[in-house]
């Protein structure tokens, strides 16, 4: 089967001829129909974050069960499944005590040491999966913990969406802030992440959504999908001045989703007393974030959030519901459809900050 493989960090996507191995014990083998292109995948590719090599990226897709293996008990061929990095084991303190998005135990949903890779080549060269998925290819062989099922009249390209980009925006405020009804709201970077948690925070009753990116054309998507006012980084002398002044001496709640240090900054500096910021983006991991001691006084708390805090078996279907009724716009989302051997100008039209989400389709 074909799949974009990363081969050094940094560097561009291969497309390569790949093996693809039978479904083991536990395992659901999918035709991939949708995969979304996240900027997680391009941090790797940049060499930002360090990834096992050679890896098949993307992580954001959904697709149809082609074959189950042994005890596979939660899907059978036909059903349409969006998948999920956040892979549960069910069984340890984490997934138990309702986080099962930082499961510790990821040794039982993966092969067992020594046992054959589940990508290769054909040379019998191990490729890794990223975030044990491999996305960006025609098959994904993963454990069935990675999967939710879907009913069938939820298109395919729009639901691979779900499975990153807008469990991550949606559940920073659904779940890992928790934003009331009333609530006065700024969103920092309005790609595919802020995008989901601006009409997040429409859904649950914001009454304020600041929106902040450097790019007109994503300001303008972003106020159709529920921003209320917009700043353009790029055309004011301080946005942090600039929320202020907009939301009467800081927001309740601020999200960041682009992954700076000068971003994740001003979330928390725009903040009114009580305030809370959660950085959604993916900050390097030498960076060192700096906040004002004497800001922690008035209670502003500064707090992290992973793939939105999911419980993404029941939390994926209720935003499937949300797109076919009409509230969760997935459509106006997609900027470009890719096939696969263009996934690298996709890459860098992302990283030239012109596109809002684009998605590999396969046929
Ligand atoms: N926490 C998680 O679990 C999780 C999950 C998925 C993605 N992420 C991270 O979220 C971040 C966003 O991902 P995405 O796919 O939405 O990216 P994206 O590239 O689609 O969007 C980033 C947006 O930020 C804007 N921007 C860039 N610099 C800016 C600045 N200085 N001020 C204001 N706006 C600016 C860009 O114009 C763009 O609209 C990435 O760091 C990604 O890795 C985190
Ligand atoms: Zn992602
Ligand atoms: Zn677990």
């Amino acid at each position: 089967m074909k799949a974009a493989v990363l081969n050094e960090q940094p560097g561009g996507l291969d497309i390569e001829d790949v093996v693809i191995d039978n479904p083991g014990p536990g395992e659901v083998l999918l035709r991939v129909m949708g995969a979304g292109l996240c900027h997680s995948d391009l941090h790797y590719m940049e060499g930002i974050f360090r990834s096992k090599l050679p890896a098949v990226l993307g992580h954001e897709s959904a697709g149809i069960v082609e074959a189950i293996g042994e005890g596979v008990s939660y899907c059978k061929p036909g059903d349409h499944v969006i998948c999920c990095l956040s892979i549960f084991c069910g069984q340890c303190k984490q997934c138990l005590s309702g986080h099962p998005y930082r499961c510790s135990n990821p040794a039982a949903t993966s092969r067992p040491k020594g046992a054959p890779s589940r990508l290769r080549r054909h040379d019998g060269t191990p490729i890794d999966q990223f975030a044990r998925l491999g996305g960006f290819a025609e098959m994904m062989l993963v454990h069935q913990n990675a999967l939710v099922k879907v009913t069938n009249d939820m298109p395919l390209d729009r639901a691979a969406l779900i499975g990153c980009g807008i469990t991550t925006g949606m559940g920073a405020v659904f779940r890992t802030a928790k934003v009331p009804p009333g609530a006065s709201v700024c969103v920092i970077g309005a790609g595919g992440i802020g995008l989901a948690a601006i009409q997040a925070a429409r859904i649950a009753g914001a009454v304020q959504v600041i929106v902040v990116d450097v790019s007109d054309e994503k300001l303008e998507v972003a106020r159709q999908l529920g921003g209320t006012h917009v700043v353009n980084a790029s055309k004011v002398d301080n946005v942090v001045e600039a929320v202020k002044e907009l939301s009467d001496g800081g927001v309740e709640y601020s999200f960041e989703a682009i992954g700076l240090k000068a971003t994740a900054e001003q979330a928390f500096n725009m903040l009114g007393v009580g305030g809370t910021a959660t950085v959604i983006g993916m900050v390097p991991p030498k960076q060192v974030l700096e906040i004002r001691g004497i800001d922690l006084l008035a209670e502003k708390k500064l707090q992290g959030s992973m793939m939105g805090s999911n419980q993404f078996r029941t939390d994926m279907p209720a935003m499937v519901s949300m797109y076919l009724d009409g509230r969760l716009k997935l459509d106006e989302m997609v900027s470009a459809r890719l096939s696969l051997e263009e996934i690298n100008e996709g890459y860098a039209a992302m990283k030239r900050g012109e596109v809002t989400r684009q998605v590999i389709t396969f046929d």
